[in-house]
């Protein structure tokens, strides 16, 4: 399987996600080993027009562990020449002069489908405003397959702020990959998921419910999937008033749950898991995290191998 951007979950078979679990798996082994020297001759760049910790980092310790080396910026609106006036495109077509690899996170919408247009290196979306966030699909359904065991007969219940969680659209479009999987949307009346992820998932045949009461879908769910509301996304201090705080898991929820069960959440977070649940084995999220490293040194060795 060829890889070369990495622009949304939409181009990702179930083939293609078996190769890359496959890989994410020998890169655990990478790591345990102390890393690699295979991509010594090679630069990975970062522009992030958005405050990241995991992905940033995680990318940039992907790219270390094999051997690679880093540049960017972890500020691009402020610290690059954006503030001057420069264009999108023009700032991509420069940098994929310095780099082989460029994994860009913004704020806009089709941000990453703008730089691939122009560039001449892979790009890797590392979310574009409240659109998509593959890589991190990717690895919240690689931790779903480790934690779980299957990725075929699944009960997934989905959390918070659906409308603005890229993480969980690019989610719903790999789980149409699958068999027999249900999802539940639970989510603040003013933050649901979108009608364009509704619609996809009924062309894949994926059965849904927008449900309200989380006690009554985390009873039945093999995955709880629970996600931040994005306070910077909001249009005023009311709308977000109005869907904070509204589904909270806590030890509450926990005895609801079943015991094979995993809590997920893409992280940060800001008060919707409780810290009380940090100690539950079935708090999966940190885990989740770490597996973030395999499953981006995967996707670099994709671009680099084609
Ligand atoms: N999950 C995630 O995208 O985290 P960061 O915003 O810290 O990169």
């Amino acid at each position: 399987m060829e890889l070369y951007h990495v622009l949304g979950a939409k181009q990702f078979n179930r083939k293609m996600l078996d190769e890359i679990f496959d890989i994410t798996r020998s890169m655990e082994d990478v790591v345990e080993a102390g890393g690699s020297d295979r991509y010594a001759n090679k630069v990975l760049t970062t522009l992030f027009f958005e405050p990241s910790t995991r992905t940033r980092l995680s990318f940039e310790s992907a790219m270390s562990r094999l051997g690679g080396k880093v540049i960017g910026t972890e500020n691009a609106a402020q610290f690059s020449s954006t503030i001057k006036g420069e264009t999108l495109e023009d700032t991509i077509r420069v940098v994929s002069a310095y780099s082989d690899v460029i994994v860009i996170r913004h704020t806009d919408i089709g941000a990453a489908e703008r730089a691939a247009a122009v560039a001449t290196v892979p790009i890797i979306n590392a979310g574009d405003g409240a659109g998509e966030h593959p890589s991190q699909a990717l690895l919240d359904l690689y931790t779903i397959q480790k934690e779980i065991g299957r990725l075929d007969d699944l009960n997934i219940v989905m959390i918070g702020d659906l409308a603005n969680g890229r993480t969980v659209h690019s989610l719903c479009y790999l789980l149409t990959n699958y068999h027999n999987i249900h999802i539940s949307f639970t989510a603040p009346e003013n933050v649901q998921i979108p009608s364009t992820v509704k619609k996809y998932l009924d062309e894949k045949g994926i059965t849904y419910v927008e449900e309200y009461d989380l006690a009554k879908v985390a009873a039945n769910a093999d995955v709880l999937y629970q996600t931040r509301i994005q306070k910077e996304r909001f249009m005023s201090l009311d709308e977000y008033e109005k869907a904070r705080g509204q589904y909270i898991i806590d030890r509450d929820i926990l005895g609801f749950m079943k015991q094979d069960s995993i809590i997920l959440h893409p992280l940060p977070r800001a008060g919707e898991i409780a810290v009380e649940v940090d100690q539950d084995p079935r708090a999966a999220y940190f885990r989740q995290a770490q597996n973030g490293l395999y499953i981006r040194m995967a996707l670099i060795q994709k671009c680099f191998n084609r």
